[in-house]
């Protein structure tokens, strides 16, 4: 009924990905609790926060996955993709091998994720004063290629996180 439409609740499961220090925890910290840390440290096992939104009256719950980039954290993979209905692949602007690396997490991704899955690249900390290594137009153009969207983003300063989220959950709901 109309009325049911309208009260549905809607749950997705989203990812963080990318490699160590990019600033996914981050990036999820601002997005949930418009908090960030200067000095945060690598994220330990797999943690998720539950963040509610409200479209159109329907109640949508984004769970959100972090884990760390550290390579040796990969035997989680399987349990990390699992249900997995989009994914962001961060990097570092300002650290190219971390651009480089996002072709490696997209190997990964489409080795275990659903091919359906939403896919965002997300270049973060646009905010740093040093030179920016990865350029808009590289990003945009690669993230093309692979029929990604793209976003360039500051946890530190804000920007673009709750744009790049919300995009995902519009895009999926
Ligand atoms: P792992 O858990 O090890 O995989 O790292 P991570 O990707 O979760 O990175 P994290 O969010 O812990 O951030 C790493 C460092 O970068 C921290 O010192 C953050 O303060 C810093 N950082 C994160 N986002 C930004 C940003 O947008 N701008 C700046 N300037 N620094 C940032
Ligand atoms: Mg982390």
């Amino acid at each position: 009924t109309h009325q049911e439409q309208h009260n549905k609740h809607h749950f997705f499961k989203i990812i963080l990905i990318g490699d160590s220090s990019v600033g996914k925890s981050n990036l999820l910290s601002r997005f949930c609790c418009n908090k960030f840390t200067l000095e945060s440290s690598s994220t330990i096992g797999i943690n998720f926060t539950n963040k509610t939104l409200k479209i159109n009256n329907n109640q949508i719950t984004a769970q959100i996955w972090d884990t760390s980039g550290h390579t040796k954290a990969r035997a989680i993979t399987d349990a990390y993709y699992r249900g997995a209905k989009a994914a962001l692949l961060v990097y570092d602007v300002t650290k190219h091998i971390t651009f480089v690396n996002i072709q490696k997490w997209l190997v990964d991704l489409r080795n275990h994720a659903d091919p359906n899955m939403v896919v965002m690249l997300v270049g973060n900390k646009v905010d740093v004063r040093q030179p920016v290594v990865v350029s808009s137009e590289v990003g945009k153009s690669f993230a093309e290629k692979e029929s990604m969207c793209f976003y360039e983003t500051s946890a530190l300063r804000g920007t673009n996180v709750e744009k790049v989220f919300m995009d995902v959950v519009d895009k999926l709901y």
